[in-house]
């Protein structure tokens, strides 16, 4: 059986088959980030846009560089959200469209379990349960995955995401978006502790996030220098680094200890980090947890791998929900306490 996976929730449109028996086939990804970066961030209706000039190449890119003629894929899932609509929307589109003409069914899957389970691409097994810190440009949550689309968020981020307080403070010192690439190459060349920024929330009793306290002391601290060199620029990304890890981590242990989970694993774009990953892996040693999972790479950003990949998942669970109705079911607010 193979899968067709589309992800276009923001400003990547990809696409991947992935068959349930040999694994991942091939993928295509084209990003926009040229297209936004002289805006400073995503601009909703231009990415909409790319995703439609784009998307019927990419498929047929896919198909050539696969060997696989359309007629070989068995089911099509598309994001269904959260993401931005006119973005979901072409996604959907392109699916529906290609699969009422294939005559295969359709099923949406959540960009959110998406990234919860493409850190076992590889895995031959998933054991449950464990714990999984998101960090992305929409979302910052600590979440507890009992099993496949048993989701419990423990935590999130009552203000800015990860992802974007990184692609915010980037932009506050001239540094195109996405931001967050950037700022980890710059931290590799910064000082360590030079600026003291806040931890906010660090100590609170839940599990929940907030990062707009450390985006405003960075801000004020970018401002009050008056001209800024690129030896500064390293030294600030290296303590905003230092901040948010000592927050993820410290909340990730608590966690850890209440729900005496001993498999964790970190997703999302900013799980691209390997400053993060680094601090993650000293607490193995430690014995905090006994596994770290996370994505290679090129999976950590947004990527329709891990869409056709928690379809696969979810067909060999038996809880793939598929229709031949070719509804446009997107839902841009899409949480995983709803599937
Ligand atoms: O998962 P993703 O592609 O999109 C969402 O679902 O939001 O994450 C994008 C975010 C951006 O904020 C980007 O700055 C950040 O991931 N990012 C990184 C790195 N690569 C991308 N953050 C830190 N270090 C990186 N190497
Ligand atoms: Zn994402």
């Amino acid at each position: 059986m193979i899968i067709l996976g589309i992800e276009t929730s923001c400003d990547e449109t990809s696409l991947a088959l992935y068959s349930i028996k040999y694994g991942l086939i091939s993928y295509i990804t084209h990003s926009q980030f040229l297209k936004h970066s002289k805006y400073g961030g995503i601009v909703p209706e231009i990415a909409s846009r790319e995703h439609t000039k784009k998307i019927l190449s990419l498929f047929k890119k896919l198909l050539f560089q696969s060997n696989i003629h359309q007629s070989q894929i068995d089911i099509i899932a598309c994001t269904g959200g959260p993401g931005l609509s006119g973005s979901l929307l072409i996604g959907a589109l392109f699916g529906n469209s290609l699969a009422f003409l294939l005559k295969k069914p359709v099923t949406y899957i959540n960009h959110l379990e998406g990234h919860i389970l493409v850190p076992f691409l590889t895995s031959k097994l998933i054991i449950f349960p464990f714990l999984s810190l998101l960090i992305s440009g929409g979302h910052t949550q600590l979440i507890l995955v009992k099993n496949i689309g048993e989701y419990k968020i423990l935590g999130e981020t009552l203000d800015d995401a990860v992802g974007e307080i990184l692609d915010k403070l980037a932009r506050s010192m001239n540094i195109s978006y996405p931001g967050g690439a950037i700022i980890s190459k710059f931290a590799k060349l910064g000082i360590s502790n030079v600026y003291n920024f806040p931890r906010p929330m660090i100590y609170s009793k839940n599990f929940n996030f907030s990062f707009s306290g450390l985006k405003t002391s960075v801000l004020r601290t970018i401002k009050n220098i008056k001209n800024i060199k690129i030896q500064d620029k390293y030294n600030i990304s290296k303590s905003i680094l230092e901040a948010i890890i000592d927050v993820l981590k410290y909340k990730v242990i608590k966690a850890i200890k209440k729900t005496n989970v001993k498999i964790f694993s970190i997703t999302g774009g900013v799980s691209a980090n390997k400053q993060i990953k680094k601090s993650f892996k000293k607490e193995i040693k430690k014995k905090t947890f006994y596994k770290l999972y996370y994505p290679k790479k090129e999976f950590c950003t947004d990527n329709g791998v891990m869409i056709a990949f928690a379809c696969a998942i979810r067909i060999k669970n038996n809880i793939c929900y598929t229709s031949n109705k070719y509804l446009i079911n997107i839902d841009p607010k899409w949480s995983i306490n709803n599937l």
